[in-house]
């Protein structure tokens, strides 16, 4: 037997609009492109919040690029290649978010100016291996804090931006997942941290 509680929330699901309505509504404001009406939430607001994703991949791209160049020595020509590959899937990442932006109508901000004020991860350059993989776990665990945030904050209201960012969650957690790995790997030698 279905309880109140549920029997509500049925009752409160919204109904489907037919066919005619939706062409009818389909005609009405062409120039919001991908923004219908049953866009819930402020389209705004999701841009703001998308130009924030994007300058945190473009400092991700950055950093990762940096290390992939910086990392010295024999042993790390594997991680190296992997600061490399994490580059490349960040590069990935700001264009999903870019052309979601434009989707939105809104002009996606690559402007050099101010990227690590809008950004969520930090740009660090540690001089030594073990530093750069830390400070990339640390980038990492920012970016999968922030998204699976907004991934509930997104919800139902917009189900395109929120699978997007889904798709992003994952990625960012294989790489924390990796960068917790070379960790092992490669600061064996360093010591345990004092905790
Ligand atoms: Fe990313
Ligand atoms: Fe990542």
């Amino acid at each position: 037997m279905e309880n109140a509680a549920a029997a509500q929330t049925r009752a409160a699901k919204p109904f489907l609009s037919d066919i005619k309505t939706l062409r009818e509504r389909a005609r009405q404001h062409i120039e919001q492109g991908a923004v219908t009406d049953t866009y819930v939430g402020d389209v705004g607001k999701t841009i703001e919040i998308l130009q924030s994703v994007l300058a945190t991949e473009l400092v991700c791209v950055l950093r990762y690029t940096q290390h992939a160049v910086a990392a010295a020595g024999i042993a790390s020509e594997s991680v190296k290649s992997e600061f490399a590959q994490h580059a490349k899937e960040e590069q990935e990442h700001a264009m999903m978010v870019a052309e979601r932006i434009n989707q939105l109508g809104g002009s996606p901000n690559f402007n050099p100016d101010g990227l690590s004020t809008r950004s969520a991860s930090q740009y660090s350059t540690p001089e030594d291996l073990v530093g750069m993989i830390r400070e990339n776990l640390i980038a990492e665990r920012i970016a999968v804090d922030h998204y699976r945030e907004l991934i509930r904050y997104f919800g139902e209201n917009d189900p395109t931006t929120r699978v997007m960012i889904e798709t992003i969650l994952e990625v960012e957690e294989e790489h924390a997942s990796d960068m917790q790995d070379l960790l092992a790997a490669h600061g064996r030698d360093e010591g345990a941290d004092a905790h």
